[in-house]
């Protein structure tokens, strides 16, 4: 495989870095508590006008790759309540759980796994102290109807990957794709994490980026391979340096009970390196299952070669809402300018939550009428921020925060002259472009 493991230990983000990417958060509208009024609702976040936008732009440079430019990928959009039979042919309803233990003298409760010393609670420091580990399943469940109890159980999916699973024959039948050919769905998942943390890192509401990519049994290890190249590059390609990027293959002991192979995505994150993805290859596991408790033949029946196989899968499992965090984490720089300190998120422009702000230099009519106008001539294609509150530094300034790569500036000039000024993000370069060529002169630098 040729994609690059980083072995040098490269520089972390600091944890400042961490409380500071918080604080911007919140101050320029990425990411709120949710529920802030009401005091906020525990590692619950709601994505502001700004984040809002950050999010979607991941969300589409996803699709883009997965689905729209490719031929043999189709999407999705599979319901989040689902019945008990789908969880407990996946196997979520008897495996998806944490070794969770109790501190009995402190009462705190942790997740026995992820303590640095299993005999030592982190919150009191007692010894000896825990209870014995219990299995915690971490789907949330609900009811359907007005009768709670059995028989009117649902669950809200912790993965949107059997939404794929279960609708494999619906897509053969319909889409008139064969193997190799995969099904992409991005939606909301939810588990009960015992220990949610880190910001929008771990949280119990969250968004995924999945694919299922249906193969010939024999093709299986190659396409694995293929995937770890594809979805590596997909990070470098919108702008992560790769000093901050690995891949890293999970040890035998990792691997779930089901899975053949596995890669993590890692991204060094302020507190050393975590996930961002993983790509497994799951064997035909999942369709063997669902087919099982389901009565329901799910394979393929190749006629060119009169053979009929369960197609085995490999898929590609990505966090959206934990992917726009990364992508904050990388863009975040700050550098002196004539003695100030300006902060700037050189997110990829396909990343960056607003491609152009239109920004007249004064209140005046003579001045906003006219930028009003290169804002609708811009908004027609792209997601435009119009400003003209503040002095012009500061305008810049707040542009640089949210990283908007262009900002397009109409003064008393342009009213004669027809052009406007262009300002660069990262260089702080300025060109006086004619507003007749401003579509294309943008066009030139957003593809
Ligand atoms: N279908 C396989 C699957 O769901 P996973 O590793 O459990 O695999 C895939 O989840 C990705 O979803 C993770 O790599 C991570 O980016 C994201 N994710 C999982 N749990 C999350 C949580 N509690 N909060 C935010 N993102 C989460």
């Amino acid at each position: 495989m040729s994609v690059p493991e980083s072995d040098a230990e490269p520089e972390a983000p600091s944890p400042e870095l961490f409380d500071k990417i918080v604080n911007l958060a919140k101050r320029r509208g990425f990411v709120f508590p949710s529920a802030e009024i009401y005091g906020g609702f525990r590692s619950t976040y709601d994505y502001g006008p700004v984040g809002v936008l950050l999010l979607r732009n991941v969300k589409d440079a996803w699709w883009r790759s997965m689905v729209q430019l490719r031929h043999d990928v189709v999407g999705l959009d599979a319901a989040i309540l689902s019945p008990p039979q789908v969880w407990e042919a996946s196997g979520h309803l008897a495996n998806f759980t944490d070794p969770l233990v109790d501190c009995t003298k402190c009462q705190s409760r942790w997740r026995l796994d992820k303590l640095d010393d299993p005999d030592v609670c982190p919150s009191c420091g007692a010894r000896g102290s825990f209870t014995e580990p219990r299995a915690f399943n971490l789907m949330f469940k609900t009811h359907a109807g007005p009768v709670e109890g059995a028989g009117h159980e649902v669950y809200l999916r912790p993965e949107t990957a059997q939404g794929m699973f279960v609708n494999f024959a619906n897509v053969l039948n319909t889409s008139r794709k064969r193997p190799p050919f995969g099904i992409a769905q991005i939606g909301k998942s939810f588990r009960n994490e015992i220990t949610p943390g880190n910001f929008v890192f771990r949280t119990r509401e969250f968004e995924q980026m999945e694919m299922e990519f249906f193969v010939p049994p024999d093709e299986a290890e190659r396409w694995y391979g293929y995937w770890c190249d594809e979805r590596y590059r997909w990070y470098l390609d919108h702008g992560m340096p790769s000093h901050l990027l690995r891949l890293r293959p999970h040890d035998a002991d990792e691997l779930s009970h089901y899975s053949s192979g596995t890669s993590d995505v890692e991204f060094l994150f302020p507190w050393g390196w975590d996930e961002l993805e993983g790509i497994a290859n799951r064997g035909d596991y999942d369709l063997t299952q669902h087919s099982k408790h389901s009565g329901e033949k799910l394979d393929y029946f190749d006629q060119a070669t009169g053979e009929r196989y369960v197609p085995h899968v490999i898929e590609p499992a990505a966090g959206a809402t934990r992917t726009a965090f990364a992508f904050l984490i990388a863009a975040y720089d700050t550098e002196e300018v004539r003695g100030e300190e300006r902060t700037v998120l050189r997110l990829h422009h396909r990343i960056a939550p607003y491609k152009v702000a239109v920004l007249p230099l004064s209140r005046k009519d003579e001045l906003t009428g006219p930028a009003r106008d290169v804002f609708d001539l811009l908004a027609a294609r792209w997601m435009v921020d119009y400003d003209e509150t503040q002095a012009i530094g500061r305008r810049y300034r707040r542009q640089d925060e949210i990283g908007t790569p262009y900002c397009v500036t109409f003064d008393f000039e342009s009213i004669d002259d027809g052009a406007v000024t262009v300002r660069d993000r990262d260089s702080m370069d300025q060109e006086r472009v004619p507003i007749a060529e401003l579509v294309d002169h943008l066009a030139q630098r957003l593809t």
